[in-house]
């Protein structure tokens, strides 16, 4: 098997970072279309029942207006599922919230209409112009007044082997039979998503069957196939553009109805539209990390060894759609326990659907595990790092499978001696600076090292230059930047000479960039596609140079934009050999697929997360004075942008520990936080001297490359690390996050 290079593992500047800089880097609003006129959203102001009437003659007859649509005379797309259809899992699979399909409401903040202006101020002031009565019923969004209505997902129902279908090894509740045990409930609220771009949307019809849609999503072909079947289109007739995307991590995994309702403007209108979300917008439609209640009790031996784990957990989801996510996966086979029980549950309430976010579920899971953890090994009288050594696993107790690699260990070693964890006290509050009082604590994440199938087009030039092509998007990672170093250490071709196209559905198969997976599966298809380049360069070698005469791939190295003799010094630069032989271009399209090997095999990627959190004993302030992260992610092709992906999970979960709070008024059944003033994420000011490490150990039974997938360990596990820092600081054990300082008084 090819091993990466050392060389190409430097950090490479992104590749299009000049690009965003300077502005040119275009995203889906800022695509000026011949005759393009905008859409604004009317949403409900209640949260269930049906309209009764709007009034739309002021907005109608508004200057510049072009169309009021809303169910009273919208066109339905054809493939809108029907009535009786269930619930489905919000996947890129459809749309169950139809947009304008009649009169009722689900949640508050739903689009009941769509003005269409030929200017955005236009559209705006007619929008606000529109008379709507409704008939109100009651609502349901107080997930503690319903909890006892939490149902199991009908996907568990479906495939009792899913991973959100009840589980038991061992006895149900064995934990109750151990020395020492602990029971506790953990909580979290409602995480928006507030990436820097808002979410939003141009469309383009053309001949009323050809669809082009500039579309802020993390998956440009599931959007397509998405958009093909609700509007019974053949999938080649739709395209979907995103070559940039301004943040999402989640919620442009799924497809919302500000698209369809874009769509159907501009279908009506028969002109290009250009819809995007307010700020505000953003914090109902589309989609957030779910409510989640927790409960676990787990139990150790007087010497520490887990006994048993009972894990359950409910989520909100919507009335329309049913939302999970793999809450309690990490229950299963982070721990040597012989029994382990887990039970996952949904609750529908009168809100919009959720969606997965950062470390979607894992996140949640680990912020009550490794809490639950923290406050077994204080009653066990245990430092919790060698707590969780005492149950280390050498392999998958839930699979019953080896690990392909897991260097864990390494990283509880490197990230202990960087934070200084000889300094943390096993007692609470014993380390101060003056007000402050001083606390360590560490949290450990875990996330599958997924792949799936992905396919590349390589086209190189005369000149020497190589293009490369996959549908996937860069939702920041820097995906042009680690595909470009991948090409560079296949075919060795600098990196100057290398663009990465990325994006258009219209390019090779790849799925969603989601689930820490596009490394893995896109970086493998990249060495097929390098690979069937150098057989091809190879025959013309064979041809036209005569040492080259019968030689193998094993016989010749490409390096240095040329192809060379490995035990003689003769080479020839490949745009020579391109001109040379006549060749005008050459153009592979490769695909690469997750191999049998990996049955064999229980795969994830691993962190461990430190954190020094400071708290001030009368104002209950807590600071984050330094994390580090310590990551087994495989081989790390970038470190700067690996780095960077870390960073970022942390500030993500210093969020989650600390400021994230979508608060609802359940009144009207509406979050009242629905902007960056009230809902806080963490800013510069929050986030403190964060030092990232990995393992960096290559796992060849993912991939070629060695890469396990980095985005979601970065913040699984955090948010706990930090909690579990406040109680060794303070003594108080806060369940129920975000931790404010009202909480710590
Ligand atoms: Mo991620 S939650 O797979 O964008």
């Amino acid at each position: 098997m090819e091993k990466i290079s050392q060389s190409v593992r430097e950090p490479l500047h992104r590749v299009d970072s000049r690009l965003k800089v300077t502005g040119a880097a275009k995203y889906s609003a800022e695509y000026p279309l011949p005759g393009l006129v905008y859409a604004v959203l009317v949403t409900s102001t209640i949260a269930k029942g049906s309209i009764k009437s709007i009034d739309s003659k002021a907005a109608g007859n508004a200057p510049g207006v072009l169309a009021v649509i809303s169910h009273v005379n919208a066109i339905r797309p054809p493939g809108y599922p029907a009535d009786n259809e269930h619930p489905t899992e919000p996947s890129t699979r459809g749309q169950p919230l139809r947009v304008f399909y009649n009169n009722k409401v689900y949640f508050n903040g739903q689009p009941i209409a769509v003005v269409v202006a030929d200017t955005f101020e236009r559209a705006t002031y007619a929008a606000s112009l529109l008379k709507i009565s409704y008939s109100k019923e009651e609502h349901r969004t107080d997930f503690h007044a319903h909890r006892d209505k939490a149902v199991l997902p009908e996907s568990a129902k479906r495939n009792p082997r899913s991973g959100l279908a009840d589980y038991d090894r061992g006895e149900v509740d064995g934990y109750k039979k151990a020395a020492v045990k602990l029971e506790a409930e953990y909580e979290h609220p409602a995480e928006m998503h507030n990436p820097m771009e808002l979410q939003a949307i141009t469309v383009h019809w053309e001949a009323h069957n050809k669809l082009t849609l500039y579309d802020k999503v993390q998956g440009t072909q599931p959007t397509q196939q998405n958009f093909a079947r609700e509007w019974k289109l053949p999938v080649e007739n739709v395209k979907v553009i995103a070559p940039f995307v301004g943040g999402a991590f989640g919620n442009g995994l799924h497809n919302w109805p500000h698209e369809t309702a874009a769509i159907i403007a501009s279908k009506m209108v028969n002109r290009p539209v250009k819809l995007m979300l307010t700020r505000e917008q953003m914090f109902f439609m589309v989609g957030y990390r779910p409510r989640t209640w927790q409960k676990i009790g787990i139990g150790a031996s007087a010497d520490g060894k887990i006994v048993g784990i009972s894990h359950s957990s409910i989520g909100q989801t919507s009335s329309y759609e049913q939302f999970t996510e793999s809450t309690l996966q990490q229950s299963k086979m982070m721990y040597t326990a012989p029994n382990v029980s887990t039970r996952y549950r949904i609750l529908p309430l009168d809100l919009s659907t959720p969606i997965w976010m950062r470390g979607p579920g894992e996140a949640t899971g680990a912020f009550a595990l490794e809490s639950a953890m923290d406050e077994l090994a204080y009653l066990l009288k245990m430092d919790p790092l060698t707590f969780r050594l005492a149950n280390y696993t050498d392999s998958d107790p839930e699979k019953k499978l080896p690990w392909s690699t897991k260097f864990l260990k390494e990283c509880f070693e490197m990230g202990s001696k960087a934070i200084g964890w000889e300094k943390r006290k096993l007692e609470p509050g014993m380390l101060s600076d003056g007000h402050w009082q001083i606390g360590y604590g560490m949290g450990v994440g875990t996330f599958g090292a997924n792949r799936g199938g992905a396919k590349v087009r390589g086209k190189l030039y005369a000149n020497g230059s190589l293009v490369l092509q996959s549908a996937v998007t860069d939702i920041g990672p820097g995906t042009g930047t680690a595909m470009t170093q991948v090409a560079v250490d296949h075919i060795g071709i600098s990196a100057k000479s290398i663009t990465f196209q990325l994006g258009n559905s219209e390019f090779p198969q790849a799925g969603n960039q989601g689930g820490s997976s596009t490394v893995n599966s896109v970086g493998s298809a990249v060495i097929a596609a390098c690979m069937a380049l150098k057989t091809d360069l190879l025959a013309l070698a064979d041809k036209h140079i005569p040492e080259f005469k019968g030689k193998s791939l094993e016989q010749v190295v490409f390096e240095k934009d040329s192809i060379r003799l490995k035990d003689k010094d003769v080479s020839m630069s490949l745009s020579e050999l391109m001109k040379k032989s006549g060749t005008a271009d050459l153009d592979v399209i490769e695909e690469a697929k997750p191999g049998e090997e990996r049955k064999a095999y229980s795969m994830y990627s691993y962190s461990v997360h430190f954190a020094e959190v400071h708290v001030h004993s009368i104002t209950g302030r807590v600071k984050v004075k330094k994390v580090v992260t310590c990551a087994d992610a495989g081989v790390i092709l970038n470190k700067k942008t690996a780095g960077n992906q870390m960073i970022g999970g942390v500030t993500g979960g210093i969020g989650m520990a600390l400021q994230e709070d979508a608060v609802m008024d359940h009144r009207f059944g509406r979050y009242i936080t629905k902007d960056l003033a009230d809902y806080h994420v963490p800013v510069h000011a929050d986030v403190p001297d964060i030092e990232v490490f990995f393992a960096d150990k290559p796992d060849y039974i993912v991939d070629p490359m060695g890469t396990k997938g980095i985005g979601e360990i970065a913040i699984i596990g955090v948010a706990p690390a930090i909690t579990n820092a406040i109680f060794n600081a303070t003594g108080k054990r806060i369940r129920e996050l975000p931790v404010t300082p009202d909480k710590l008084n």
